[in-house]
């Protein structure tokens, strides 16, 4: 039976649905990758720093990954694992935080799902109640669909260039008593800045604050959720990764931290995730993620698990991974650099971490939208603007993801962008 053309005239479909489901908005990159697909399609040359992801060829998986990957489907590795995930994985992550982190958690505070998204779901859904509040910076990755798929009341923080991209604790104090999940990620997606500790810790302590109060008054406690997913891409002298508990160890009964194999092991599609909590919390969490079936993969989670006890092979990665990554970022932070030196209206944040660079390409009176096309149609050049990360004013910043290019690609945009740009 062909089906196709007999499936129901779509808006008929469509507004059958939930308004949930008809209220959803698609991803903003995701429209962009389009747009980029089309034109290279016509023979345009594009330099494409949108996607949030690694071209293989550029940035492969760890062979000890995948040789692990093979091995564990030879063996019939091929059911159900637990939908926790395997312990063999939970022991390991844990003996990883031990190890790089400082952090001891039991095996009850480890949850392994499918990459990071069901953690950051997970949370959002273990915390809130429809209506309550989720406090978040903007620029930042996800945090306003995740907050209108749970009903929280998004409550958003405008973060500036000047305080790194990160909340100050000036900025938080006036949501903090409102707030049942405040929401954290460093290195940060889409600027690439990193949290200063110290700003981590006051963050960290007036949660404290709160929630001791919020004891005796019988309230119900502020948690935060820490997405560190690429903690482990760092550039820069002196640029340090912190943790919540390394800070301020009273805010561990209160702290989700949530981490992947995606981005530091380009293993986006692997689909490897895992997070730590308080065991209770974990506990919750696994129920609610058991069921929409948010698990890893069993060989995904086998090699893993051997990976991450393997220190030569993932100390050799990581720094060939953070090199590749690198060399990258610094390419297009100095051609930045020398534009502006030569008066183009543009400017750059040094690399501090995670696949990401904040430019701004300040163009009077233009929307960054506006900015976006020039870029795109006359220096071949994709950006992705951080009004796709929540952001609502036009101050002309773009994130640039370097996954999928290789360094000729950038220095064959460097002419094309001074030729379509105006000088001051
Ligand atoms: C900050 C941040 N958290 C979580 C994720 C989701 O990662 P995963 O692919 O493991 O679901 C991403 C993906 O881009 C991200 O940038």
């Amino acid at each position: 039976m062909d089906l196709d053309g007999k499936l129901g005239e779509t808006a008929r479909v469509d507004a059958s649905l939930s308004d949930l489901a008809r209220g959803v908005i698609g991803s903003e990159i995701l429209r962009i990758a389009a747009e980029i697909r089309a034109m290279k399609a016509k023979g345009a040359e594009i330099c494409n720093l949108t996607v949030g992801d690694f071209d293989p060829a550029q940035f492969p998986a760890p062979a000890a990954l995948l040789d692990g990957m093979r091995a564990a489907l030879a063996a019939g590795q091929t059911n159900y694992p637990p939908s926790d995930g395997v312990i063999g994985l939970r022991e390991a992550v844990a003996r990883y935080y031990s190890k790089h982190l400082g952090l001891s958690y039991p095996v009850e505070s480890v949850l392994i799902t499918g990459g990071a998204r069901p953690l950051l779901y997970g949370s959002y859904r273990t915390v809130l109640d429809p209506g309550d509040a989720a406090v978040y910076p903007v620029p930042s990755w996800n945090n306003n669909h995740y907050a209108y798929l749970c009903g929280a009341r998004a409550v958003e923080i405008p973060v500036r260039a000047d305080a790194n991209f990160f909340p100050t604790p000036d900025d938080l104090r006036p949501h903090i008593a409102m707030a049942r999940l405040i929401l954290i990620n460093s290195p940060l997606n889409p600027t690439g800045t990193v949290i200063d500790p110290d700003v981590l810790r006051k963050i960290c302590e007036m949660i404290v604050e709160e929630n001791r109060r919020r004891e005796r008054a019988g309230g119900k406690a502020a948690w935060l959720c820490y997405d560190q997913v690429y903690w482990q891409l760092l550039f820069g002298a002196g640029t340090h990764h912190a943790t919540p508990p390394e800070v301020c160890p009273d805010v561990a009964p209160y702290t989700i931290i949530l981490d992947a194999a995606s981005k530091s092991f380009a293993a986006t599609g692997l689909r490897v995730g895992w997070a730590v909590m308080p065991p209770a919390a974990r506990q919750r969490m696994a129920d609610i993620l058991g069921h929409v079936g948010a698990w890893a993969p069993r060989p995904e989670q086998v090699a893993m698990a051997a990976l991450l006890d393997d220190e030569p092979a993932v100390t050799a990665y990581l720094a060939e991974m953070r090199a590749r990554v690198q060399q990258r970022l610094d390419r297009l932070a100095a051609g930045f650099a020398a534009m502006r030196a030569d008066g183009y209206p543009v400017e750059a944040i040094a690399p501090q971490g995670a696949i990401y660079l904040s430019v701004r390409v300040a163009i009077p009176n233009q929307t960054n939208e506006a900015t976006r096309q020039l870029l795109l149609t006359r220096a071949g050049l994709a950006l992705v603007p951080f009004q796709a990360f929540g952001l609502r004013e036009d101050s002309g910043w773009f994130r640039i993801s370097v996954g999928a290019v290789s360094l000729a690609e950038i220095d064959a945009a460097f002419p094309r962008l001074r030729a379509a740009l105006p000088r001051r």
